[in-house]
């Protein structure tokens, strides 16, 4: 089949990681595909979500490490942010990493065209141009967009999502964040350590919702004292232009805080719409996610639907996993569907989370009967090492009638670079493994990941450092 015909094997609506990655794994696999895009391939994540966003809180950590050079005897005049030099720098790694990927997506022959691809049923995609293409096997892949809540209009200006964070030339003086999600605490502290007086507005008794317990309190107690505001448990009600320029937030009860800019992260809702035709038969939810099996199949057949657009969790790398699925499935290959309770999660914020598993509470509430080691990061040499001491990793197991600790069910971090180090607790976690069978396997020293190894082993009931 001529990949420049209008019929492909797979033809991809959606640029972004669940769909170029759907692109690239079906090229190597030989299929034909094309991959319509509206925008630039890579998606929210490259161009307005994951990677600007971890490159700002980049800027955050080497303003911090200039700040606390004098420890290390390093003297230096003190700091100043040049933000557009940082904007201009974020530019750049993204359109680097937005030109590798284009050629990495021209080198296997994948078509991508530009333009808002609708679903019409019966295999034909409608381009906005008018074309009609067909494909054999069609992925659904148009990603999400940010929510908003009432009384909140975004204007770019004062009010703002991450689109518009991401793209500041400067940066606001003081800032309330609305939601303290994965996005929020990660703003949060960037804009922080930035320099900037930061109020957080988190309507759930605690921030980072669904995270473990001992975790958000690591991030809790580091965003306190940096002075950060944290207010949980608060409905916010709406806001008043100053006259003078900002605003005035109101929330809780008759509270109220006055800022230059509010930022609005409380989650992304699927971008479902005008996405399907009248004569499809893929089913969307009330919410507006489209409806999938575990193989990422709607409810038409040869159609499936991936990443940011299905109720699953709104990653990147879910959106790679599953368009493998989605792919393998199409090959009819044999295929595992994605184990969304074990799925690696990192946020980057200061000081870093990450985890995979089961949190304390949630094992428990699921019966089981569990055993706990933390090793906090304080007692880690290269922690001190770095300076950066904050922290701890928490390893939750099954309790086995003997009291001994049987398959680990959840790795949970935080801490210095924990986002890099949650690999091996990713592996125990999926592989079922125990305690005795990890605890075989030595680890570096001094290396933060040590922590991890050190809360394993004291889970077999014979720690070194840890009791
Ligand atoms: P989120 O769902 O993670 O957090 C939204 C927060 O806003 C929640 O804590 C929620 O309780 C709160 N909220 C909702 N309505 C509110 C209101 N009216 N007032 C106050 N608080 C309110 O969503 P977020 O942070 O916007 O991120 C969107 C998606 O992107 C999430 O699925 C997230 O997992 C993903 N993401 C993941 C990242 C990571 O893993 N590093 C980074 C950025 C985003």
């Amino acid at each position: 089949m001529s990949p420049t015909s209008d019929f492909f094997d797979v033809v991809v609506i959606g640029g972004g990681p669940g769909g170029y990655a759907a692109g690239l794994y079906g090229a190597s696999a030989g299929l034909s595909v094309a991959v319509i895009e509206k925008d630039k391939v890579g998606g929210t994540c490259l161009h307005r979500g994951c990677v600007p966003a971890k490159e700002f809180l980049e800027t955050a950590a080497v303003y911090r490490s200039v700040n606390g050079a004098a420890e290390f005897g390093i003297s230096t005049s003190e700091p100043k942010i040049d933000f557009s030099v940082s904007q201009n720098r974020k530019q750049k790694v993204v359109d680097q990493l937005w030109k590798g990927l284009s050629g990495l997506m021209k080198s296997r022959k994948i078509e991508t065209i530009e333009g808002t691809g609708k679903y019409l049923g019966n295999g034909r995609v409608q381009i906005s141009d008018g074309r009609i293409i067909e494909g054999e096997s069609i992925i659904l892949a148009s990603g999400s967009v940010p929510r908003s809540i009432p009384g909140f209009e975004v204007d770019g200006k004062i009010v703002m999502t991450s689109d518009e964070v991401l793209s500041l030339t400067s940066l606001p003086s003081s800032v309330v964040v609305i939601g303290g999600g994965a996005i929020g605490c990660e703003f949060a502290s960037m804009m922080s350590d930035l320099e900037a007086q930061v109020t957080v507005l988190e309507a759930l008794p605690q921030i980072l919702p669904g995270v473990d317990k001992d975790v958000v309190d690591v991030v809790a107690k580091s965003f306190r004292r940096r002075g950060i505001a944290v207010h949980t448990g608060v409905a916010v009600s709406g806001h008043t232009p100053n006259p003078g320029g900002g605003t005035t937030v109101h929330f809780g009860d008759n509270q109220s805080v006055s800022v230059d800019a509010v930022i609005v992260s409380v989650g992304r809702r699927p971008n479902s719409d005008g996405l399907l035709g009248e004569e499809t038969f893929v089913e969307v939810d009330q919410r507006g996610f489209v409806k999938v099996d575990p193989y990422m199949r709607t409810s038409e057949q040869g159609v499936y639907a991936i990443g940011d657009l299905v109720a699953t969790a709104q990653l990147a790398h879910i959106g790679f996993a599953e368009a493998i699925v989605a792919i393998k499935h199409i090959l009819s290959e044999p295929v595992v569907p994605v184990d969304y309770s074990k799925v690696p999660w990192c946020i980057y914020c200061h000081p870093e989370v990450a985890f995979a598993g089961f949190t304390e509470e949630a094992a428990r509430a699921a019966g089981y009967d569990v055993i706990v080691k933390k090793d906090p990061f304080g007692g880690n040499s290269r922690a001190r090492i770095v300076g950066e001491t904050d922290g701890v990793v928490k390893v939750i197991a099954e309790k086995m009638p003997d009291g001994s600790a049987g398959k680990i069910l959840g790795v949970h971090m935080a801490g210095p670079w924990v986002t890099e180090q949650l690999g091996q607790g990713y592996l125990a976690v999926n592989w079922e493994a125990t305690p005795d069978e990890v605890s075989q396997f030595i680890q570096p020293h001094p290396t933060l990941s040590e922590a991890f190894g050190e809360t394993v082993l004291a889970l077999t009931g014979r720690g070194l450092h840890v009791g």
